[in-house]
C-alpha cells in the first residue's frame, strides 16, 4: 500500500461522462479487438482462465476483453462507483452479475484504485488496462502494482494514445489545452509513446511494444471532445488559466465539427505493449 494522494480524473464519472465512455468505446473498439486478437489470441493451449481490466469504467472493454480472450472469468477493477454500478446494470439487464446470457457469462466488477497495491483481484492470465495510465501520475509504480497481479507466465496488456494532434485550429488547440490539462496533474496524454520503456524500468520484460498510427473519424472525435470539454472546463487549473469566452469558442468549434463542417483529419497513434514477468 502506498500513501501517495489519489490521481485526479480530469475526464468525470458523471452521466456526460459515461456517455462519452460509450461513445469512445463504439470508436476504439476495433484497434482495441485488433491489438487483442494479435497479443492475446485464443489459444487451447494456453486458456485464460482469469483476465482483468483495469480502470474499466462503466464496463464496455471488460466485456471486449471478456470476449476477445475467451475467457472464463473477467473482472473489471474501477475506482468511480457511478461507473460501476453502469457496468453492473449492464450484466444484470442480459441476466445477473457472472450469469448473464449475452456473451458476459463470468464478468464480475470491483470497486478499487488501480494504484494500490496489491490489486484485490485473484491472479490473472491477462492484465489489461487501456486510457489509464494516462490518467497516472506514478505509471511505473502503476505498472508493478499490475504485474503484482500477474499469474505465472501472465500477460500484461497496455493500449494508449501516443500522439494526438490536428492542423485544424479548433481540435489543435483543444489538444493543446487537454494536454496541458494532463501535465498540470502529473500526467501525460501521449504516455503511448513510451510502454516499452515504462516497463522496463517498471522491471518487467518487453514482449512487445509498438506505436500504429490511425486516423479516427474526426466528427465522431469531436462529439466525444465537446462532451469532455464541458465537464473538465471546470477543473481549477482550467479556470484559472483560461478565458471562459474562449472555451465558449471551442465548444462551438467542436459541435461544427461534429455536426460534419469539413476540417483537417485527427492525426492520432496509439501505443502498445505487453509487459510479462
Ligand atoms: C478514460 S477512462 C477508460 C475506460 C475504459 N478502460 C475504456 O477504455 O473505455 C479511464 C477510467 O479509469 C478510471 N480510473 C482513473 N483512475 C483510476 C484509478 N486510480 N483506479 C481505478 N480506476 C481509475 C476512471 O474512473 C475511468 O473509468
Amino acid at each position: 500500500m502506498n500513501d501517495r494522494a489519489a490521481d485526479v480524473y480530469t475526464f468525470g464519472t458523471t452521466p456526460d461522462a459515461a456517455h462519452r465512455l460509450a461513445l469512445l468505446a463504439d470508436l476504439f473498439a476495433p484497434p482495441t479487438r485488433d491489438l487483442l486478437a494479435r497479443c492475446v489470441p485464443p489459444d487451447a493451449a494456453r486458456p485464460v482462465r482469469h483476465a482483468v481490466d483495469l480502470g474499466c469504467g462503466p464496463g464496455h472493454t471488460t466485456r471486449l476483453l471478456h470476449a476477445a480472450t475467451g475467457a472464463a472469468r473477467t473482472t473489471g477493477v474501477e475506482r468511480s462507483a457511478e461507473f460501476l454500478a453502469l457496468a453492473r446494470r449492464e450484466l444484470s439487464d442480459g441476466g445477473s452479475e457472472g450469469g448473464s446470457d449475452d456473451g458476459s457469462d463470468g464478468v464480475t466488477y470491483v470497486e478499487a484504485d488501480a494504484t494500490r497495491a496489491p490489486l484485490p483481484v485473484d491472479p490473472a492470465d491477462v492484465v489489461h488496462a487501456r486510457f489509464l495510465l494516462t490518467h497516472l501520475a506514478a505509471p511505473v509504480e502503476a505498472l508493478r502494482t499490475w504485474a503484482g497481479a500477474l499469474a505465472d507466465g501472465g500477460r500484461l496488456v497496455l493500449h494508449e494514445v501516443a500522439a494526438l494532434d490536428s492542423a485544424d485550429p479548433v481540435l489543435h488547440r483543444y489538444y493543446g489545452l487537454v494536454a496541458d490539462l494532463q501535465r498540470h496533474h502529473g500526467q501525460a496524454l501521449d504516455i503511448g509513446d513510451r510502454l516499452g520503456a515504462l516497463g522496463a524500468a517498471a522491471g518487467l520484460t518487453v514482449e512487445h511494444a509498438a506505436v500504429v498510427a490511425w486516423q479516427p473519424d474526426t466528427a465522431r472525435m469531436a462529439a466525444l471532445h465537446v462532451i469532455n470539454l464541458r465537464t473538465w472546463r471546470h477543473d481549477p487549473y482550467i479556470t484559472g488559466s483560461t478565458d471562459p469566452a474562449d472555451l465558449d469558442a471551442l465548444d462551438a468549434g467542436l459541435v461544427e465539427i461534429a455536426r460534419g463542417r469539413p476540417c483537417a483529419p485527427v492525426e492520432q497513434s496509439l501505443g502498445e505493449a505487453v509487459l510479462t514477468l
